[in-house]
């Protein structure tokens, strides 16, 4: 049984740091196999666990949506549903301990509905074959309204200790409860924490009904990081927020 984690939350929060984390937690809890899904069209997570940028399942959908319309592409005796199979396999890069698939834009430029609706099912039979699949997702709600995400087993919304953060992550949660379904436990976690988590932000948070896994420190090696291009997955073991993001998987995926 895949067990899948998906990261949401408002922009810039700390969703692809907080995600790379967790791929770091299970691979060195030697939890079993991984597969990190970049599902933000903007493409990132690949740097915070040191891959070079993926060739993403939506510019393989659209190449491949050209060319079977011009007639071409489908190998003959394949079928255009075994092709996009092979194709997003092919996408699957191999990492240092998990692997990594970049979705890039499934939508493409106009709707092509009925490869997206293959590449949805494809995604999840080749998620199906890992222990744990971690989803770093855009920013807002809409990817969630329109299901290109699978079905979730722990949802961790990442907000920034501020009223904004917590209400937005609050909307997330409600959209979350309308689709019961698709989505099992969810958490809240407030990253880039200076001190305490001010008691207000608490005291929303409990109010709109968000279970608090956990904050993550505002830790100046992130910035550090990020801004000489290292990965955030190699962050050393006395990282504040590598410490509290383990400890919070820790907590939550037990
Ligand atoms: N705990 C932290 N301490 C300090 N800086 C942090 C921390 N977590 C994240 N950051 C910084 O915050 C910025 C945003 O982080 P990140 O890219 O992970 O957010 P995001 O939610 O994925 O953003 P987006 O919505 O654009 O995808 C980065 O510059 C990162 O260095
Ligand atoms: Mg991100």
């Amino acid at each position: 049984m895949t067990i899948t984690i998906a990261v949401a939350g408002k922009g810039g929060t700390g969703k692809t740091t907080f995600s790379g984390l967790l791929v770091r937690y299970l691979r060195d809890r030697d939890a079993g196999n991984i597969l990190a899904i970049d599902a933000d069209p903007a493409t990132n997570l690949h740097s915070v666990l040191g891959m070079p940028e993926p060739t993403s399942v939506g510019n393989i959908r659209e190449e491949t949506a050209e060319q079977v319309g011009r007639g071409q592409g489908v190998p003959s005796g394949m079928s255009k549903h075994d092709y996009f199979e092979y194709q997003v396999n092919m996408a699957v890069e191999e990492g240092n301990g998990f692997d990594l698939i970049a979705m890039g834009r499934p939508e493409g430029r106009g709707c092509y509905c009925a490869a997206n609706n293959m590449l949805r099912v494809i995604i999840d039979q080749v998620a199906g074959g890992y222990d744990y699949v971690v989803m770093d997702n855009e920013a807002g709600l809409e990817h969630l309204s329109r299901r290109t995400t699978r079905d979730v087993d722990v949802m961790l919304i990442v907000s920034d200790p501020s009223m904004r953060g917590i209400v937005t992550a609050g909307r997330v949660l409600d959209l979350s409860h309308e689709l019961k379904n698709v989505i099992g436990r969810t958490y809240l976690v407030v990253n880039r924490v200076q001190g305490e988590l001010p008691p207000p932000i608490a005291a929303k948070a409990e109010e709109l009904g968000l279970k608090l896994a956990g904050i993550i420190p505002a830790d100046p090696l992130v910035p550090e990081f990020d801004g000489y291009g290292r990965p955030l997955i190699e962050l050393p073991a006395e990282s504040p927020a590598w410490q509290a993001a383990r400890e919070i998987a820790n907590q939550v995926l037990n």
